[in-house]
């Protein structure tokens, strides 16, 4: 998908999503609306959910796509770093990415994006795979650090 469509595909989930959640404040049902959308509306993405915070360890969430990983070992992996270095991580040949936690062996990208409260305390991440090399680029940075912001309000 090319960055101009791309971009017009996540302006409209985000009308969608303005729309759907505003049932209920609770973060886990906010959060596991925003990844059914994500999941069904964009192409390529062969898992999508989050890994939480607890206790200094990344414990898995609401996801959709396969069996993942429940825990993922400590300080390793895209999830690991993103959270670390507070940033959002594009990673466009996860064979290439030194530490890579492979839950499902056919996932070639990924993304990761840290999740904030409204006191800037980062309490879990956005994780993304998809089978497509290269599938994530500074477009999905902006438009999921966007979609992250709606959780906590
Ligand atoms: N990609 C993660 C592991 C979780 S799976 O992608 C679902 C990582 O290396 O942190």
């Amino acid at each position: 998908m090319d960055n101009e469509k791309k971009a017009r595909r996540y302006e409209r989930i985000i009308v969608q999503l303005s729309e759907l959640l505003t049932k209920t404040n609770n973060p886990p049902s906010r959060m596991a609306t925003i990844i059914a959308v994500l999941h069904n509306k964009m192409d390529n993405f062969s898992w999508t959910g989050y890994y939480h915070l607890i206790e200094g360890e990344l414990l898995v969430g609401a996801y959709q796509g396969p069996l993942a990983c429940q825990k993922l070992q400590n300080n390793k992996g895209v999830c690991w770093s993103s959270i670390n270095k507070k940033e959002t991580i594009v990673v466009e040949n996860v064979h290439d990415f030194e530490g890579h936690i492979a839950c499902d062996s056919r996932s070639n990208s990924e993304i990761v994006v840290p999740i904030r409260n409204k006191e800037g305390e980062i309490l879990a991440c956005l994780d993304i795979d998809s089978m497509e090399l290269n599938n994530f680029n500074e477009v999905d940075a902006k438009y999921l650090e966007q979609i992250v912001k709606m959780i906590y309000l």
